[in-house]
């Protein structure tokens, strides 16, 4: 089968961390593992060129591709832009047009980087954690969502958290799914003590668990005992899977414990084609354009790199070839040739290019 790629480079730093994926991407062609890879504009080079954040074209491209590499949008110059065409909107269109409820961010702290982390080395080091975020349901998205005057005209506001069992169930699959691809342990965070979607949510949980996947430890915590857990001894998790408004806090928490925006990778995923038995997906480091330091060569590539890695492991199922990257990126990390967000204190850092070319020659070398 070939694999159909979408790059989607937007602003900022985005192109050049990109340019820096079409080098593996280029390294895993010539070494057997080919791609047929497509790119066209999102965000505010989308505007410049046609007035809007994402175009009908690239939709459909998205929508045919097996895989989205997404950079990042935004910046500066597009601050006065209508709301509708701004450069956020067109990752938002991306999200509800595929459909993409699953949000998985892994936290991984290369031991060569502990040192960079909030928290003590021991308490870090080795950390290889998945959250698992609901992003689609939730009380970001439930209706009502108001700010309503009474008649006395002080003011009420209102939103709403709503799930359904369908919601639950697919979002508990999938982390169940990546579980058993792990170290098979859940932890499942909610607020059933105080919150009626808490409430369903562990049941259902725990049905699917006890319906579908058995041999997976399952552990329900609550949300905000997680949130402590995660800072006191985060290396009890493996998978920990939460609805949206908690899994948004939980998943920064989570970063914080590994160092650098620029380490953070990302991988959002569809339902599953009872046809083709495959999903919607797209791929995208957690930082944004960065504009502070776009077109000066000093973006660290990783993310977008990794981003990449969970692409060849969630939407291509080559682990051989995403194992292969990690490691090169472990590698790279603990030869201590870093960009300047990471680059331990009083050494040379070097620039996004030299990180791909790192990498490049590494995969070569394993
Ligand atoms: P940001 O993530 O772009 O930058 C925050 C800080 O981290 C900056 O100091 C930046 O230099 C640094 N940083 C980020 N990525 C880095 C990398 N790969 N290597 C080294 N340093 C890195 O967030 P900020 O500044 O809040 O937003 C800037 C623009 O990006 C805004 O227009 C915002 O709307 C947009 N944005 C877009 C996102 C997306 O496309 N998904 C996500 C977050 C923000
Ligand atoms: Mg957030």
């Amino acid at each position: 089968a070939t694999h159909k790629l979408l790059l989607l480079p937007g602003d900022g730093i985005g192109p050049e961390v990109m340019r820096e994926v079409e080098k593996i991407v280029g390294w895993f062609a010539r070494n057997g593992v080919g791609f047929e890879t497509e790119a066209d504009l999102v965000g505010g080079a989308a505007y410049d060129a046609h007035g809007v954040s994402i175009s009908e074209a690239a939709m459909a491209r998205a929508q045919e591709a097996d895989a989205v590499l997404f950079g990042a949008v935004g910046g500066p110059k597009w601050d006065g832009v209508p709301y509708a065409v701004r450069p956020e909107a067109g990752l938002l269109r991306l999200r509800k047009d595929l459909g993409l409820f699953a949000n998985l961010r892994p936290a991984i702290c290369y031991p060569a980087l502990a040192d960079a982390s909030s928290l003590k080395r021991e308490v870090v080091e080795g950390l290889d954690i998945m959250i698992v975020r609901e992003l689609t349901g939730g009380v970001y998205f439930g209706e009502p969502k108001e700010i309503v005057t009474l008649e006395d005209g002080s003011q009420r506001a209102v939103d709403t958290q709503l799930y359904t069992t369908g919601e639950i169930e697919r979002i508990a699959r999938v982390a169940f799914d990546l579980a058993g691809k792990r170290r098979n342990k859940v932890s499942s965070a909610e607020k059933s003590n105080v919150m009626k979607t808490g409430v369903l949510w562990r049941q259902i949980v725990t049905r699917i668990h006890r319906e579908e996947f058995p041999a997976t430890q399952l552990e329900h915590v609550l949300a905000d005992n997680c949130a402590m857990q995660l800072v006191r001894n985060p290396k009890q998790f493996d998978v920990i899977v939460t609805d949206n408004l908690f899994g948004d806090i939980l998943s920064d928490i989570a970063a914080m414990l590994t160092g650098s925006l620029g380490m953070l990778p990302s991988a959002s995923l569809g339902a599953v084609d009872p046809k083709t038995g495959s999903r919607k997906a797209l791929y995208e480091p957690v930082h944004g354009s960065a504009p502070d330091i776009a077109g000066k060569g000093l973006a660290n590539p990783i993310a977008m790199i990794g981003s990449f890695g969970m692409a060849l492991r969630y939407s291509f199922g080559l682990i051989e070839a995403a194992d292969m990257l990690d490691r090169a990126i472990a590698n790279v990390l603990a030869s201590g040739t870093r960009t300047r967000d990471i680059a331990a204190p009083g050494a040379n850092a070097v620039g996004t290019q030299e990180i791909g070319d790192a990498i490049v020659k590494e995969l070569s070398a394993l």
